[in-house]
């Protein structure tokens, strides 16, 4: 991710979630935050998708996954992720984690596809609908 591709992933931010980032958050991760890692996929130079993730030590913590709801179902989500899992692999991570809604069956069976388990729960975690959220783990090794 380039600081250039920031509007584009803000209009997906706002058109996939209910408490959106806002640009200057991301502007914020790709200046100042050294365990950050953000990864985009593109097609003729369209952002499609993206994907952060912070990796501090050996455990890697997924900030934020999202597909443009015009790309969703193609196989784009799991790609970047199988492609981010192997990235923070490489960089030295054994573990990977990511919170999702439990309403969120489309994130949940992708994460499930790729051998993450539900393995904690926080409860009233999302502040818009005090959802709880499941904390789901990988073990990458
Ligand atoms: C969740 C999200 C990232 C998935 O990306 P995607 O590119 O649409 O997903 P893919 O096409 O790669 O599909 C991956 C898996 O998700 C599941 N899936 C995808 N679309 C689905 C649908 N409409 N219904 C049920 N499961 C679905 C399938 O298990 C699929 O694997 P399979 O095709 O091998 O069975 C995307 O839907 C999205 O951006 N959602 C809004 C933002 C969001 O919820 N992010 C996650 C926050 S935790």
């Amino acid at each position: 991710m380039a600081e250039g591709d920031i509007p584009a992933i803000s209009e997906i931010e706002t058109l996939s979630f209910t408490t959106p980032w806002t640009e200057e958050a991301f502007r914020r991760e790709l200046k100042h935050n050294p365990f950050a890692y953000y990864t985009v996929a593109t097609h003729r130079e369209r952002v499609m998708a993206y994907c952060g993730v912070w990796l501090v030590v050996d455990e890697a913590h997924v900030t934020n996954v999202a597909v443009h709801p015009k790309f969703r179902g193609k196989g784009i989500g799991k790609q970047l992720l199988t492609y981010v899992m192997a990235f923070v692999k490489g960089n030295g991570a054994d573990r990977m984690t990511l919170e999702v809604r439990p309403s969120n069956r489309v994130a949940r069976r992708l994460y499930e596809s790729l051998g993450f388990v539900h393995e904690g729960t926080r409860p009233n975690y999302y502040p818009d609908n005090d959802e709880d959220a499941w904390i789901m783990w990988v073990n990458l090794k």
